[in-house]
């Protein structure tokens, strides 16, 4: 197939584009490789793409110059992730993930792209008594901006389902990691505060509990959207799926966890945090049922490969 790929640079994009290289497919990639974290990290992750199958161009997704034809499927990863931007940014909640979605939108209806794959995220859903998040049945109110901007993007991409003859199918992820994973999110941010003998903040006395799914696991995820989106039986749907691990990790074990493999204890300063879930916790049976997902790595495992990596890229 030929794949249109947004965020090509960003964590779960380079995984998932390497993986489709593996499996001969060919790729056209974009992104703006702006500095919401380090650049390098994106252009480290640009050189180990290098392949004849992968064409790339720096771009936002707002102003998508591409004259490539053809395309079979088109992936939206492209997003300001993360719920802790500050004030003075978070205008591009807006900007980047609904309008820019849009825009990606209009892009694949110009080039007659019929089936289209979006990230969406856990942070859809607010905390819950008991049980897991299911698609169906668990309301959506969102404590931040980001899980907003997410829900304006299913909302979208069900309006255009129904008018067009369209496959969408929306991902909600949870809490990926792994190698060249995002540095802003808590097990990175533990694990450079730890080397660096900076100060950790933990939010809520680290009784957090997250839903910790491993990148590998992430993109069997994805490749089995593709089956899905690909399917002529899925047109004029908009099918969403969680993507998570069914197994919640306390974000203190997390820490823990870190500390023994670096064998440093952390400087902590306590937090109090609203804007975030203080549990997430995915129910998987759909994505089982119709994309065949099956998450394997567990949390102790997948971050050993985490810091595997980390020490080898900082090396330590
Ligand atoms: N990693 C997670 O745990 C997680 C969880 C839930 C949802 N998601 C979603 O999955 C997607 C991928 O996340 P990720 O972890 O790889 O994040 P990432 O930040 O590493 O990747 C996103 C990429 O998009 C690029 N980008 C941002 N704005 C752009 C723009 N306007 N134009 C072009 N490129 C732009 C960035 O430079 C970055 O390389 C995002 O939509 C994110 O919201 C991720």
């Amino acid at each position: 197939m030929k794949i249109l790929v947004s965020g090509s640079s960003g964590f779960i994009g380079f995984h998932l584009i390497k993986e489709l290289l593996n499996a001969g497919h060919e790729v056209v990639g974009f992104d703006n490789h702006n500095d919401y974290y380090n650049p390098d990290l994106k252009l480290k992750r640009l050189t180990l793409l290098s392949s004849k199958k992968f064409t790339f161009y720096e771009l936002d997704l707002n102003n998508i110059l591409i004259n490539d034809q053809d395309f079979d499927l088109a992936i939206n990863l492209a997003a300001q992730a993360g719920v802790r931007v500050p004030a003075e940014k978070d205008y591009l909640y807006e900007t980047t993930n609904i309008e820019g979605f849009n825009s990606f939108c209009n892009f694949c209806a110009k080039r007659n792209i019929k089936k289209i794959i979006y990230a969406s995220s856990s942070s859809v859903y607010s905390d819950i008594n008991e049980g897991k998040f299911d698609e169906v049945n668990t309301p959506l109110k969102p404590k931040s901006k980001y899980g907003k901007s997410k829900i304006a993007n299913e909302l979208h991409a069900s309006e255009l389902a129904k008018l067009d003859d369209l496959s969408m199918v929306g991902l909600r992820f949870f809490s990926v990691y792994g190698p060249f994973g995002r540095p802003d999110m808590a097990y990175y941010a533990f694990a450079q505060a730890i080397k660096n003998k900076h100060t950790v903040t933990l939010n809520n006395e680290g009784n957090m509990y997250r839903d910790m799914t491993y990148i590998d696991d992430i993109i069997q995820g994805v490749l089995g959207a593709i089956n899905y989106a690909a399917n002529p039986k899925n047109i004029y749907k908009n099918e969403i799926f969680n993507l998570g691990n069914d197994a919640p990790i306390k974000t203190k074990y997390m820490l823990n966890t870190i500390e023994k493999y670096l064998g440093k204890k952390a400087i902590i300063q306590q937090c109090k945090t609203n804007n975030e879930n203080l549990k997430t916790h995915a129910n998987i049976t759909k994505a089982k049922n119709l994309l065949g997902y099956e998450p394997r790595v567990s949390f102790d495992e997948g971050i050993e490969r985490f810091l595997d990596w980390y020490k080898y890229y900082e090396n330590i």
